[in-house]
């Protein structure tokens, strides 16, 4: 039992933990961006898949808290190991330009993680906390949104957020395959390009939410 608390909190353990709960959040991503892409499709239907999730609010509720749990150890871990590194290596620019590179890549992605992680907060104390607690009236789920982004500074808030989300992801991904030893010289170009479409696919698809309510806002349809 000691041996296994002692590999998660070595940090080999913790850079495995990281790479496994951030493939599942991936994985998550993937499943909301999914959901979200309904709001093309028009207000009936978005309102009609909200509503099939909210029939099954007790399973909803277990998938949050896995994805809480999965979202605080994530950080928690990237945060020490981040430290942890910083009080080894205090002269933190070295000769060797990879090491340089990498410890500029560490940074990068706790200083992005970490506004993904407040944007997270911001978020789920809007539109979460709305759809669970405060819809008003005859109010629908697809106006809640359509709301929130006729807004622009929430607009561009979400836009420039989902940008540093697609440069989180398109480091993110490959870094999770080589901790994982997933690194085969001949595959791991292809582990990269995937990585960089996820990231594009998120930053696109995500950001192009509220750029179009916002251009619907303009078009007085808001
Ligand atoms: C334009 C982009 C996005 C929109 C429109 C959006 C919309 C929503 C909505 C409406 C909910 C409430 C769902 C419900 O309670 O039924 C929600 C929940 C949530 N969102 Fe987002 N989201 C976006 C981007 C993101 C991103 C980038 C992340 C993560 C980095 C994220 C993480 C979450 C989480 C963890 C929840 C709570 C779990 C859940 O209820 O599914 N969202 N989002």
């Amino acid at each position: 039992m000691s041996s296994i608390s002692n590999w998660l909190t070595s940090s080999i353990g913790k850079k495995f933990i990281m790479a496994l709960t951030g493939l599942l959040l991936i994985l998550f991503l993937v499943v909301h961006l999914i959901n979200n892409l309904f709001l093309f499709i028009g207000p009936d239907l978005f309102n009609e898949n909200v509503a099939r999730l909210d029939a099954i609010k007790p399973l909803i509720r277990v998938v949050e808290v896995i994805l809480a749990i999965l979202f605080i150890y994530h950080a928690y871990n990237a945060l020490t190991l981040w430290w942890n590194n910083k009080k080894a290596n205090p002269d933190k620019y070295a000769v060797n330009g990879s090491k340089e590179n990498s410890t500029l890549y560490s940074r990068w992605m706790v200083i992005t993680g970490t506004i993904i992680l407040i944007f997270l907060f911001v978020h789920l104390s809007t539109l979460w906390a709305t759809y669970n607690f405060g819809m008003e009236g005859s109010e629908e789920f697809y106006d809640v949104i359509r709301n929130l982004f006729s807004n622009p500074l929430w607009a561009l808030f979400y836009f420039v957020i989902m940008i540093l989300l697609g440069f989180h992801m398109n480091h993110a991904f490959q870094s999770a395959f080589q901790t994982m030893g997933w690194n085969h010289k001949k595959y791991f170009p292809l582990v990269q390009k995937t990585g960089t479409a996820i990231a594009v696919i998120f930053t696109i698809g995500f950001g192009s939410i509220p750029i179009y309510f916002f251009l619907l806002s303009l078009g007085g349809k808001g």
